[in-house]
């Protein structure tokens, strides 16, 4: 049986965390902070963890510098639940802007960019939310696509021309890191790949899902985004919590909304406003995993030198793997998955092994015999995938490098 240390944890996430903040959460789930009952034992109404959600939420906001007019929440649902949860608070918001009786009412356009499948499943969502409440009355608003990366087996990104963003959306959507496939935005704004903010009509919201590369870099321009959000299981915590960043004015009464009409209702545990009013406690939290997220910033914070640390690791680790990757490519024993050097992400590395069928297998049979685990692609595109988040170290990378020459030799 393997122990922690003879293993390299490649998971897509849920995803390793830090061995230290594991053992931490270990002794608080038997007795948190000497008061003889474990953290899931505690009211979450208590002053314990009231100081640790408090704690979370001061340390997220000073490692990614989070301005003072966006509120961090904590919600339950997953990423998926805010495929919908994003449509439902941003229509009610759009409709209270447009306070027209109903008969007047237009439906809001909303433009979503698809790079892969997370993306690709949140428009499915919105046009799901959005059909209309009834046979021949209009729908709530109209889903388009503003770019799509489908034709291309979403192997490269957008180039800032082929971009179509309506003038009057009630919002924009993008996937920052597709996990599955391995696409990721990049950071400097005069990429031809990077997103193209300034080509974003002025007025329309933009949203990003930042759930698998949350914390692992600065977000570019927060300020222009008016939700961001995470689910926790990559690089923050344990799943079964999400992280969102919501712009203030953003926080709408929905139920005002839908006594306009032409909106879509909010179940209560969505609606952004109820949970800022009531500090990510309205109803029962997710506490353990808010626990260990809250652990894991300390962590990030004190030994891992905040975002700066952080991103300056993560790129030698993806430079690194990629470069071995590259040169396994010149040799006809790998591919790349993602052939456009702009669009691979930092966070999961896609490829395939090249030649007879078993080839595949037999990387994968080995990988396991060393420790390497969990590198098997996503069952929805195969090959393999290997994800390199932030508490997997720089010295696993290196070694799943070594393997990578000895197998493409
Ligand atoms: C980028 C991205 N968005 C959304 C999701 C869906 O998250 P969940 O499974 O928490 O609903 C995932 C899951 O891996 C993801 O990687």
């Amino acid at each position: 049986m393997p122990t922690r240390d003879q293993v390299h944890n490649f998971a897509a996430g849920p995803s390793p965390l830090p061995g230290s903040v594991l053992e931490e959460a270990a002794q608080g789930l038997l007795n948190y902070d000497d008061t003889g009952m474990g953290i899931c034992e505690l009211s979450h109404r208590g002053k314990e963890f009231k100081a640790v959600i408090e704690g979370a939420e001061a340390d997220l906001r000073k490692l990614l510098s989070i301005p003072e007019n966006y509120t961090i929440l904590f919600s339950q649902g997953g990423g998926t639940g805010q495929f919908s949860a994003v449509v439902l608070n941003l229509l009610s918001a759009h409709r209270l802007k447009n306070p027209v009786p109903a008969q007047e009412f237009k439906p809001p356009v909303l433009d979503y960019v698809l790079t892969g499948s997370w993306s690709s499943k949140a428009y499915a969502e919105a046009q799901r939310l959005t059909l209309p409440p009834f046979p021949n009355c209009p729908a709530f608003a109209e889903p388009r696509i503003a770019a799509s990366m489908k034709s291309e087996k979403w192997t490269r990104l957008p180039r800032k021309d082929e971009y179509s963003f309506s003038k009057d959306a009630a919002f924009v959507y993008y996937c920052e890191n597709e996990t599955i496939n391995g696409i990721e935005f990049p950071h400097d704004p005069s990429n031809e790949a990077a997103f193209p903010f300034e080509s974003v009509p002025e007025g329309v919201e933009i949203v990003a899902d930042y759930s698998s590369s949350f914390i692992s870099r600065p977000i570019l321009n927060i300020e222009k985004h008016a939700i961001i959000y995470a689910g926790a299981q990559k690089n923050l915590g344990p799943s079964g919590v999400t992280v969102l960043i919501v712009r203030n004015d953003l926080l709408v009464d929905t139920t005002e909304a839908s006594k306009l009409g032409c909106v879509p209702h909010t179940p209560i545990t969505y609606e952004y406003k109820i949970l800022a009013d009531n500090k990510s406690l309205y109803n029962t939290p997710p506490t353990f995993p808010i626990y260990v997220s809250a652990l894991v910033l300390k962590h990030l914070i004190k030994d891992k030198g905040g975002l700066e640390g952080l991103e300056s690791t993560n790129k030698q680790k993806a430079e690194l793997l990629y470069k071995t990757l590259e040169a396994a490519e010149k040799k006809g024993k790998a591919r790349l998955v993602v052939r456009d050097e702009n669009a691979r992400s930092w966070m999961n590395v896609t490829f395939t092994i090249e030649g007879a069928a078993e080839e595949e297998k037999r990387f994968l049979d080995g990988a396991e015999k060393k420790g390497f685990k969990q590198l098997k692609g996503h069952r929805s595109v195969g090959g393999i995938r290997a994800s390199i988040y932030n508490a997997v170290t720089l010295d696993s990378v290196k070694l799943l490098c070594e393997y990578i020459n000895e197998f493409c030799t």
